[in-house]
């Protein structure tokens, strides 16, 4: 499963490369705004924080202007995945880019219907939704395994990126439906690290090392 780092904050995406685990950055208007950085400057700067994909979406609502984002999106680094809305223009735009042999993100994706589009735009990632899907009553993880199926019917290549991720639970229950890749914010992601039993396990341990008065240096 890959784990892509959902923020624009150079500071976490460092952090996170460091482990070797991240292997990409989603970004959206959002997380750029609460970045307060340039978008250009910060994608670029991003960009050269992973070797994986690093999602920049375009602002445009119309196909024509979607491309002319994109072309300038595309021009930041060979890893940029252009991220396009989940509408038929963005479907559109996905369908012209990804026959150029660009990557394309397609985001904002509630239905299993709107997935079967996405794939058979030819996209190579698509972004179900699920905390957002869950916030409003609906079951995001079953949306999930919708998309899975119908896309392992058809053999679709393109990969479920689960998006707007919450907690662990997300993540571990989109590992066992089988999704492609996750993004969460680093606090998220930072969190699957951590139990109490494995800190109470390594305090027990350092505390009976101490007792035999060696090291290994
Ligand atoms: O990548 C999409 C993600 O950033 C949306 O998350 O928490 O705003 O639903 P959220």
């Amino acid at each position: 499963m890959k784990f892509f780092a959902d923020t624009a904050e150079i500071a976490d995406i460092q952090r996170l490369a460091a482990t070797g685990l991240i292997d990409g950055v989603t970004t959206n208007p959002s997380l750029i705004n609460k970045s307060g950085r340039d978008f250009i400057e910060v994608t670029k700067e991003i960009c050269a924080l992973t070797d994986g994909p690093v999602s920049a979406e375009v602002i445009a609502l119309d196909h024509a202007t979607m491309m002319k984002e994109a072309n300038v999106l595309r021009k930041i680094a060979e890893n940029v995945c252009i991220k396009v809305p989940l509408t038929i223009d963005g479907l559109k735009t996905c369908k012209a880019l990804t026959d150029e042999g660009a990557m394309v993100n397609v985001t904002l994706c509630f239905s299993a219907a709107q997935a079967l589009l996405a794939a058979k735009a030819g996209a190579t990632f698509v972004s179900p939704f699920v905390g957002r899907h869950d916030d409003n009553g609906f079951d995001g993880m079953q949306l999930i395994a919708d998309i899975r199926l119908i896309y392992d019917n058809y053999d679709y290549n393109t990969q479920i990126l689960v998006a707007s991720v919450r907690h662990a639970i997300h993540i571990l229950e989109a590992a066992k439906i089988g999704a492609d890749a996750i993004t969460a914010p680093p606090a998220v992601i930072e969190g699957l690290f951590r139990h109490i039993l494995t800190e109470k396990g390594i305090e027990g341990f350092l505390a009976d090392w101490a007792k035999t008065d060696q090291s290994i240096l």
